[in-house]
């Protein structure tokens, strides 16, 4: 599979957006503490590849495209949120810190929602809503929560080619700096002001725990093909949470905001799932494929970390005693190299590949039930270079 056109490329179509997103992913991250703002905002400012905030901007503008008439499910949720308003404990806007304090603010105005300014009115551009844009700039700060703690939890040394946040600033800043993040979100997501996309981002949040734990625990109980079986349901169910449950429920969310039909809300959902499944079954293989000088991230860690993905999976249908090694978490001396040398015997690696093929043709097919545009094209190529990426 290859791009159809270079003209369509996802990130130039929606530039003006992913231009201000670490700026306006700033504004809302604003604390009275300034060592807190330095480690909030530190993955901000390394070279992210911003998938997700791209996969939310992009389908946002393709879903624009239907025609008004065909988007069924009520409202199309235009009031603006884009507006930076204070957040309690940004400063000098806080009654209760010091610079508060000092400024002589009134408590009563601050705490009381109502007496706050409001948020100006709609201003859609480029087809994408406000609340969406947003909702992209809130994805990026789970996301980026999730890697500051991803990156204390697998103990790594680096990310994006810089030292990683525990390392910069040490495990515990790492941490707090991360939970700031969900809190953060946390406040922006609610000022979305829609149930329905307050409980899937809230959701996400609980899954990307659940995938991290699912993945603590050992998948493997003895060498059969039952147990091989199990494993891989099990691999997938825990990409699913700790990956794909962020990108298919901002695509939903997106969907959601846009006033699009419930065929079409569930058909952005099952893009994002197979989608997402793609992009960490890509990352999976890249671990046993890139070296860490291109990766920018540890490479090779997975078996390292104990862990069993796609590769080590297939590599089992054939050489039945990985379940052991794989029971054990390869904490036996040589078990990470022949589990390696089984993985490049099996063709792992090119098995997992193919089974990323599959999502990204699944995840294509959901998108034919949006209308032509140039930014459906972009979604498309976005989708192929998920899957052909080499980082
Ligand atoms: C990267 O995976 C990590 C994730 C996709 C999710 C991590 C989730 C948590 C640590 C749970 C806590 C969640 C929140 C919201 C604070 P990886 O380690 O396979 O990839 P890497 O190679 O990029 O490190
Ligand atoms: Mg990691
Ligand atoms: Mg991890």
């Amino acid at each position: 599979v290859e791009p159809d056109t270079p003209v369509n490329d996802p990130f130039s179509i929606v530039s003006k957006e992913m231009s201000t997103l670490a700026k306006n992913i700033g504004s809302l991250l604003g604390s009275g503490h300034p060592t807190l703002n330095k480690v909030a905002m530190y993955y901000f400012q390394s070279e992210g590849k911003h998938v997700r905030p791209l996969i939310v901007l992009l389908l946002s503008k393709a879903l624009s495209e239907i025609p008004l008439s065909e988007r069924t499910r009520g409202t199309i949720d235009t009031d603006d949120v884009s507006a930076h308003r204070p957040m309690l404990g940004e400063g000098i806007d806080d009654p209760l810190s010091p610079l508060g304090i000092l400024h002589g603010i009134n408590p009563e105005i601050i705490l009381n929602p109502l007496s706050r300014p409001q948020d100006p009115l709609p201003a859609e551009s480029n087809g994408i809503l406000p609340k969406q844009r947003r909702l992209a700039e809130i994805v990026e700060m789970i996301h980026t929560a999730s890697l500051l703690h991803d990156d204390v939890i697998d103990n790594s040394a680096t990310r994006r080619s810089q030292p990683s946040g525990n390392i910069a600033f040490g495990n515990k800043m790492a941490i707090l700096a991360g939970d700031f993040l969900l809190g953060r979100a946390s406040v922006a997501i609610a000022r979305i002001r829609n149930a329905e996309v307050i409980e899937l981002l809230s959701t996400t949040i609980a899954n990307l725990v659940e995938g991290e734990f699912m993945q603590l625990k050992n998948t493997a109980v003895d060498t059969t093909m039952e147990a091989n079986r199990a494993s891989f349901e099990y691999y997938i169910h825990k990409t699913y949470l700790k990956t794909a449950s962020l990108m298919s429920k901002s695509c939903r969310a997106a969907a959601v905001l846009s006033g699009a039909n419930d065929q079409v809300v569930e058909a952005a959902y099952a893009y994002g799932r197979n989608l997402g499944l793609c992009f960490q079954i890509v990352d999976d293989m890249l671990d046993y494929t890139i070296p860490e000088s291109d990766l920018g991230k540890p490479a090779g860690a997975d078996l390292k970390l104990g862990l069993a993905t796609a590769p080590v999976l297939y590599a089992w249908e054939q050489f039945p005693e990985l379940g052991n090694m794989i029971r054990r978490k390869f904490d036996e001396p040589g078990d990470v190299e022949l589990a390696r040398k089984y993985v490049a015997e099996a063709n792992g690696v090119e098995k997992t590949r193919l089974l990323a093929v599959q999502y990204a043709d699944e995840a294509l097919r959901q998108l034919s039930i949006l209308p032509e545009s140039d930014s459906l094209a972009a979604l498309k190529n976005l989708t192929l270079a998920i899957l052909n990426r080499k980082k």
